[in-house]
């Protein structure tokens, strides 16, 4: 009988377009905490007053200690295989897009280059007033809250908070990416927050297939041709070895 691996690896040899979809799952070997399940964030922490414009404007400071900390984290972080593998992947195809819903910079880090940021990047930072994006590395972030060098706003992280939209245009592109793809590689996300959860779902309704890993069922499970049960760099390394054989 064909392995789970071996079914994959055919599918993915045989596309021209893929999209690969990433949660915080598949940073998770890179020592940076998940959302949810053991150890989450969001078991530790209360999303709303931490991650929410509300939460900014009551006490920008203490939202901005929680960023600072997970910064920190981040910066330690070194892209694992699964990171490290999918940028190799990006020039064997003729279309391999990232769309990942994490913040933390890893994909580019890896040396992917197609990557699409739904949720924002934790190294950047907004003025609103200004309506100003930057670069932001200090770390730790002295003085806390950080002010605009412009007009000395508080500057706030650029990142999605829950209540909040994403991107417009990052999200139509990414859509779009996801409609053409011939699969779509799911790794780490427990598929549940939504505008992000649909993308490969727009995959599968256009003909493609969908291929989940991750250590335990989601939602998505049930819909995808595919589940590899597994840490996503392990998975990723024993498809990689069999497509680039
Ligand atoms: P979650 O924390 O919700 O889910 C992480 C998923 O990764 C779970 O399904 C785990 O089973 C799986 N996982 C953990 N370790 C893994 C490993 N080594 N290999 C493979 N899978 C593993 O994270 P997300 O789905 O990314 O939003 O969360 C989605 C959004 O919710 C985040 O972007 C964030 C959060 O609130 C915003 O900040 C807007």
């Amino acid at each position: 009988m064909i392995s789970k691996i071996d079914e994959a690896a055919n599918i993915i040899k045989n596309a021209k377009r893929i999209v690969v979809f990433s949660g915080a799952g598949i940073s998770a070997e890179s020592g940076i905490p998940t959302f949810r399940g053991v150890g989450g964030i969001w078991k530790k922490y209360r999303a709303e007053e931490l991650a929410s414009y509300n939460a900014f404007k009551k006490n920008p400071e203490l939202v901005w200690r929680f960023y600072d900390y997970r910064r920190q984290i981040i910066a330690k972080a070194e892209p694992n295989n699964a990171h490290i593998l999918l940028s190799k992947m990006e020039n064997m195809f003729d279309s391999l897009h990232v769309i990942t819903q994490n913040i933390d910079g890893l994909h580019k880090k890896a040396g992917s280059k197609n990557i699409l940021e739904l949720h924002g990047n934790i190294w950047r930072v907004r003025c609103e007033k200004e309506e100003k994006v930057f670069d932001f590395m200090q770390n730790p972030v002295d003085p806390l809250p950080p002010k605009c060098p412009f007009c000395g706003d508080i500057l706030r992280p650029d990142v999605v908070w829950f209540g909040e939209s994403l991107n417009s245009d990052i999200l139509n592109k990414s859509f779009k990416i996801a409609e053409k793809a011939e699969i779509a590689i799911v790794i780490g996300t427990s598929s549940i927050v939504y505008p992000a959860a649909h993308i490969p779902l727009l995959t599968k309704k256009k003909g493609g297939k969908i291929l989940e890993i991750n250590i335990e069922k989601t939602p998505l499970t049930d819909i995808s041709d595919i589940f590899i049960k597994g840490k996503a760099s392990m998975i990723i390394q024993k498809i990689f070895y069999k497509i680039a054989d």
